[in-house]
């Protein structure tokens, strides 16, 4: 008589809980549905990048990028797809705005194509063509009443820059500093938020590491770290370039990106250690010294130590002089965080011969074959994981405002425009960025959607796709069509809430009169 009162006081339990992927992730109290309504001045936008959609990759005197260059050669690109034409936004910007306007956000967060305005990387011959672009896009986001967030390097160098070494010539930081403060000259007036670097990790590992990325250099025990040394230093720079010599009072810093390094075994400390230390080899290589000073304590101890086991006579990982340290420490005036999925990390001693940036961290990393899947390998939605990231983003830098300035997901191909994986995806790690914001205190004020619509997605052309809107490919005016995931983003902007709905309602209720009623049952 016991038994049947228990088993319904269980039932009523789990199941008065609302879940976005039931089969995997359903420990209520870690991932049940949170309903409840974000700041009232959250911001709301959605994001893209120069190469993936401008096209116009020749227009107007527009000078080369290492992104078109290694695009043009054959065998770097699924199928050869490059970006060329893209989404043509060059053409099409206003149908852009046109399609944020509808969606109700209220922030833009695109990038500017270095060598569209200076054909050579140089200051010295200045394309007015390509100012002319960002200006009047800048213009049409404001009469629409959308703030722009400008990206100055979302991976397009100028080729010419990359003849004379790219990222690795330290002379890149000035010459990077010249094109910062030509857009803060130019556009500093209508821009209020400035973001320097996108995701260096991804520039100097799959870029300079192994070769996947533009500029395709296989080097992966040096030139990562040279070049990361370059782009610090460089972000630092323009930040003081920006509040020195300008006093419009927006905001400037630097956008990173990590996946969530979740321990296997999190009662053991070795794994702990491992997780934290891929993080701090990902997102702490730039952020640590922009918001602490010098490089985490985890990698110089790391690269040190492999660099003397390999009989090397100094470090692959470079040095700070004191004065760098002090002005690269505190630039930044939020932390833009990327986030798209999380992994799994199990200590790993890697044998001393592997010269090479992952094997300095001493982490074999995976992910479980029953998470939820995307269209893209590296890509299993773990929505828990983001909250868990942003706590660890407030706790290790000092509790930063945090913009997500990406976050989204790639889904199969069938899913045209009734995109439901998208949804799912984006309500689950949404309400996580909710639950971080209400109940942990972490200062989260603004989310970008990544991304406004489908473009080309590096390496892997035009075969995944991460838009809210469609764009047809195949159409010379490549027209946009809102996905559901469009109408679901507006609808949510529009509430900024996650409401409790009635079917919900319904069956909250009835679990609970079941659950006292299986109570008293139970201790009659
Ligand atoms: C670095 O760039 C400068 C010009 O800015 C050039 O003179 C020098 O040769 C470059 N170094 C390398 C190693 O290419
Ligand atoms: C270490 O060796 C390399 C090449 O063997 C040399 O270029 C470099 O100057 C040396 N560094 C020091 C600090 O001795």
């Amino acid at each position: 008589m016991l038994r049947f009162p228990a088993i319904l006081c269980f039932i009523s339990i789990a199941y008065a809980a609302d879940y976005y992927y039931p089969e995997v992730f359903n420990d209520p109290e870690r991932d049940a549905v949170y309903y409840d309504s974000f700041p009232e001045d959250f911001i709301w936008g959605s994001a893209t990048s120069a190469y993936q959609i401008e096209g116009g990759w020749d227009a107007d005197n527009k000078g080369p990028s290492i992104w078109d260059v290694f695009a043009h050669t054959p065998g770097k690109i699924y199928n050869d797809e490059n970006g060329d034409v893209a989404c043509d936004s060059y053409n099409n910007y206003l149908e852009d705005v046109k399609i944020l306007k509808d969606m109700n956000v209220k922030f833009y967060r695109f990038s500017i194509s270095w060598p569209r305005i200076l054909p050579s990387g140089l200051i010295d011959n200045v394309n007015e063509a390509g100012i002319s672009y960002y200006s009047k896009l800048i213009d049409a986001l404001l009469d629409a009443d959308i703030q722009p967030m400008v990206t100055l390097y979302h991976w397009d160098l100028p080729q010419a820059l990359q003849d004379i070494g790219g990222w690795e010539n330290e002379t890149l930081v000035d010459i990077f500093n010249d094109y910062a403060d030509l857009c803060f000259d130019r556009f500093g007036d209508r821009v209020g938020y400035w973001i320097t670097f996108n995701e260096p990790y991804v520039v100097t590992w799959l870029g300079y590491g192994i070769a996947v990325f533009a500029p395709g250099i296989n080097d992966p025990g040096y030139a990562p770290y040279r070049a990361a040394h370059t782009i610090i230093k460089a972000h630092a720079e323009a930040y003081h370039t920006y509040h020195k010599k300008y006093s419009y009072g927006g905001k400037i810093s630097i956008t990173l990106s990590t996946d969530y390094g979740m321990p296997e075994d999190a009662t053991k400390q070795e794994d702990v250690d491992a997780a934290i230390r891929y993080m701090q080899f990902t997102a702490g290589w730039y952020a640590h010294p922009i918001f602490k000073g010098d490089y985490p304590a985890q990698m110089r101890s790391q690269v040190d130590m492999k660099s003397i086991a390999q009989g090397l006579n100094e470090s692959r990982l470079p040095s700070f002089t004191d004065e760098e340290v002090e002005y690269i420490k505190g630039t930044h005036d939020f932390f833009g965080l990327n986030a798209y999925t999380t992994t799994v990390c199990r200590y790993h001693e890697s044998p001393t011969s592997e010269v090479n940036y992952e094997s300095d961290q001493d982490v074999y990393r995976f992910q479980p074959d029953d998470w939820p899947k995307s269209a893209s390998e590296w890509l299993r939605p773990a929505p828990w994981g983001l909250r868990e990231l942003l706590n660890w983003v407030k706790t290790e830098y000092d509790d930063p405002e945090i913009f997500i300035t990406e976050n989204g997901v790639s889904t199969p191909y069938e899913q045209i425009l009734d995109d439901s994986d998208r949804i799912t995806y984006y309500s689950a790690y949404l309400n996580e960025v909710l639950k971080a914001i209400k109940i942990d205190e972490v200062n989260v004020v603004g989310y970008f959607a990544w991304s406004l619509m489908d473009n080309f997605e590096w390496a892997s052309g035009y075969s995944q796709r991460f838009g809210l809107h469609h764009v047809d490919f195949d159409d010379p005016d490549r027209p946009r069509t809102p996905k559901d995931s469009a109408l679901f983003y507006r609808d949510l902007i529009a509430s900024n809430a996650f409401v409790i709905n009635s079917a919900v309602f319904i069956r909250t209720s009835s679990m609970v009169i079941l659950f006292v009623f299986a109570l008293i049952r139970l201790l009659k």
